[in-house]
C-alpha cells in the first residue's frame, strides 16, 4: 500500500495539511466573477452560504467522539480536519460578507441554514449527526473532484475566487475520509450503521438540494436575471451538459450505497500535487 510521506495508512488516507490562506476576493466582483457567467456565479455563491455554518456542524459532529477515538493518527487526522474546516468557514464568512454588501439576501437565507442545523442538533443523537456529517463530506467531496477536474467550471474566473475555490476542493478531497473513518470506528460497519448512514445521505441531499435550487433562484432574480433564458441555459450545461460538473458526479453519488464503501477508494490524490503550486499563487496575490 502506497501513501504520503505522513504514513497514514487507514483506508489508504492522507493526513489533511492546514494551510492557512487569505485571498482578500475583490469584493466588487461577487456576483459575476466566474468565467461561466452571472448564473453560474450564483449557483457556487449559493453553496458558500452553506459553508460557515455546515462547517461548524461538521466539526462539533466530530468531536463529538474525538475523546473516544484509541487510533493516534485518526485523533490527529480529526485535528487536521478540524483545523481546515475552520480555515474555510472563516474565508467563507469574508465571502458571504461580501454578498450581503451587494444587496443579496444572505442574512435571511443563512439564518433558516442555522435553525435548521441547530433543530438537527437539539433533536438528533449524536450518531445521526455525524452520519449527517459523512453524507454531506462526501457530496462535498465529489463537488470539490468535479471542480478541480473539470477546467471549464473555473475557466476565465477571476484569479482570487478562483484560487479559494481550489484550495476548499484540494482540502476537502484531502480530508474527505476523516468523517467517515470516525464513524466507522464508532458507529460501525453492521447494518445499523450501513441503514444509518444510507438514509442520511437520501435525506440530506433532499434536504439541501431543496434549500440549494430556491436560494440559487433568489439570487438570480435579485441581480434581475431571472428572465435571461440564456444565462440559465449556459449555467445548465455547466451543470448538466456533455461534461457538465454534476452530470460527472452521479456514478460517484450513488457509490455511497455500495455495502463497504470508503471516501479513498476513489484515490483521486493526484490533485493534491497542485497544492504548492496553488500555495505559492495566493501567497504572491498578497
Ligand atoms: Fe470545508
Ligand atoms: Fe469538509
Amino acid at each position: 500500500m502506497t501513501n504520503n510521506n505522513k504514513g497514514y495508512f487507514m483506508n489508504m488516507a492522507i493526513m489533511p495539511v492546514r494551510r492557512n490562506l487569505s485571498f482578500k476576493l475583490p469584493k466588487e466582483k461577487i456576483n459575476d466573477w466566474n468565467g461561466n457567467g452571472l448564473h453560474f456565479t450564483q449557483f457556487l455563491n449559493t453553496l458558500s452560504i452553506f459553508f460557515p455554518a455546515g462547517e461548524r456542524f461538521f466539526i462539533e459532529s466530530v468531536r463529538n467522539y474525538r475523546k473516544e477515538l484509541k487510533d493516534e493518527e485518526l485523533q490527529e487526522a480529526v485535528r487536521a480536519f478540524i483545523g481546515q474546516e475552520g480555515l474555510h468557514s472563516r474565508e467563507h464568512i469574508e465571502y458571504n460578507e461580501a454578498m450581503a454588501a451587494s444587496g443579496m439576501p444572505l442574512e435571511r437565507y443563512e439564518n433558516r441554514v442555522k435553525v435548521l442545523l441547530k433543530f438537527i442538533k437539539k433533536a438528533a443523537p449524536r450518531d445521526q449527526q455525524l452520519a449527517i456529517t459523512c453524507a454531506l463530506e462526501h457530496l462535498t467531496a465529489i463537488l470539490a473532484k468535479t471542480l478541480l477536474e473539470h477546467d471549464h467550471v473555473l475557466k476565465g474566473s477571476d484569479e482570487r475566487y478562483k484560487a479559494l475555490w481550489q484550495w476548499h476542493a484540494l482540502e476537502e478531497t484531502e480530508h474527505k475520509g476523516v468523517a467517515f473513518d470516525v464513524f466507522e470506528k464508532s458507529v460501525g460497519k453492521g447494518p445499523y450503521a450501513y441503514t444509518l448512514r444510507t438514509s442520511t445521505f437520501v435525506i440530506a441531499n433532499i434536504v439541501f438540494w431543496s434549500v440549494v435550487i430556491p436560494y440559487h433562484i433568489g439570487f438570480v432574480r435579485k441581480n434581475k436575471r431571472a428572465t435571461d433564458i440564456k444565462g440559465w441555459l449556459k449555467c445548465n450545461k455547466v451543470l448538466w451538459g456533455k461534461k457538465g460538473a454534476l452530470r460527472a458526479i452521479i456514478p460517484e453519488w450513488f457509490d455511497y450505497f455500495r455495502p463497504g464503501f470508503h471516501p479513498w477508494d476513489d484515490d483521486n490524490r493526484h490533485v493534491l500535487d497542485y497544492a504548492d503550486v496553488l500555495v505559492n499563487k495566493v501567497e504572491a496575490f498578497n
